[in-house]
């Protein structure tokens, strides 16, 4: 794979529609890239801000070829988009990341053998039938949580196992899907980091912050996170080494659990921009958005240090449309992600507040 940056003036595409293809959109113009989205939806927030955008699903054959033509490098910002779509544009184009980082996160499984390979998750067994659910709870005790290995997020494809849970109703309740039993980590919190990966090789990574969720979405995060800095310097090694030994060019997000103790367990990751990392649009030198396009660009990377800490809060559905009061605050930073319908738990958009 060439070294050469791609210069501005370059065309980026972006798999994905969403609100994090809107922000890595807006980052790249300000750069002087022109960005052209790859998505099933049609008016997605990404498009509303980019050059061009092709709406066609990613098993097209024909769409992603015409789409790799009229690309210089090409990112993701949603996680689900099959490995097969990467791999096929990537005979074309160079896609960053790789097949490889997004092969890992789309399966829990593979995704706890990997960091077992150098860290400590919640202990797990891979459940793909009732007798493996019974022989795991068995094995693991309760409380424990059973996941879906593939297409989970904000919380859904999950079910709590307690003592007196039926455990026929749980698997059915994921959908007999191949599954994940996880024992329950009592932590003291959640924390995430976000590391940048450069195609020479270079890393940085942001600092870790913690992670409020309600009804398993994202509710608020904190930066920097309360930690002791050994903690904190635990969890971006853990993130600086998956990112390495992936051999990822991008963005890597690492969820993890802080114990009582100071233990840093990994939960998952997201080889991408994550919701956790929005507070570094308006806190850091350099946001996790504009940082992703210098990884995938190969531009040199800019510096993830914080200028002030800052709290991140997500508007979800009708939160979006307290805008006006949020505003009255001089010093809040709102942002809006252009999406028209506000379904219930649906990310509308965030708001910062940082910390003098
Ligand atoms: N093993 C676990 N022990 C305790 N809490 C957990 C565990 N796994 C998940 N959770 C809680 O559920 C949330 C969502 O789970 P996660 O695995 O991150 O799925 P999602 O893909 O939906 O984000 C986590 O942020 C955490 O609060
Ligand atoms: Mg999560």
């Amino acid at each position: 794979m060439t070294q050469t940056p791609y210069a501005p003036g370059s065309t980026i595409g972006i798999l994905g529609g969403g609100q994090l293809g809107r922000m890595i959109a807006l980052a790249a113009a300000r750069l002087g890239y022109r960005c052209h989205i790859f998505t099933p939806e049609t008016d997605s927030p990404a498009a509303q801000v980019s050059a061009a955008c092709t709406v066609a699903a990613y098993d097209d054959r024909a769409a992603l070829t015409a789409f790799a033509q009229a690309v210089d490098v090409v990112t993701l910002e949603f996680e689900n988009v099959p490995v097969e779509t990467l791999e096929f544009l990537a005979q074309t184009v160079p896609v960053r990341p790789g097949a490889r980082a997004l092969a890992v996160a789309q399966d829990r499984v593979t995704e706890k053998m990997f960091f077992n390979t150098f860290t400590e998750t919640a202990p797990w067994r891979a459940v793909d039938s009732e007798a493996d659910l019974v022989a795991a709870v068995a094995a693991l005790g309760t409380p424990s949580i059973l996941k879906t290995t593939r297409l989970g997020y904000d919380g859904k494809g999950q079910a709590r196992i307690d003592a007196g849970t039926d455990l026929a109703e749980a698997w059915a309740s994921i959908g007999r899907a191949p599954a994940i039993l996880e024992g329950f980590v009592t932590f003291e919190r959640e924390i995430s980091v976000i590391v940048a990966r450069a195609p020479d090789g270079t890393e940085e990574a942001y600092c870790p912050v913690q992670n409020e969720h309600r009804h398993h979405i994202l509710d608020t995060t904190t930066a920097p996170a309360p930690i002791p800095d050994a903690v904190a310097e635990v969890a971006m090694d853990i993130a600086r080494r998956a990112a390495a030994d992936l051999d990822l060019v991008g963005l890597l997000a690492v969820e993890m659990f802080v114990t009582a103790d100071g233990r840093v367990l990994v939960n998952e990751m997201a080889p991408r921009p994550h919701n956790s990392g929005h507070w570094t649009m308006d806190a850091c030198y350099t946001d996790q958005f504009e940082q992703l396009v210098r990884a995938v660009c190969g531009l040199p990377l800019g510096s993830p240090q914080h200028r002030c800490g800052a709290v991140m809060r997500n508007l979800l559905g009708d939160d979006a449309h307290d805008w006006h009061t949020i505003l009255s605050d001089p010093k809040a930073r709102l942002h809006l992600y252009g999406k028209a319908e506000a379904r219930p738990g649906r990310k509308m958009g965030h708001v910062i507040i940082l910390s003098e």
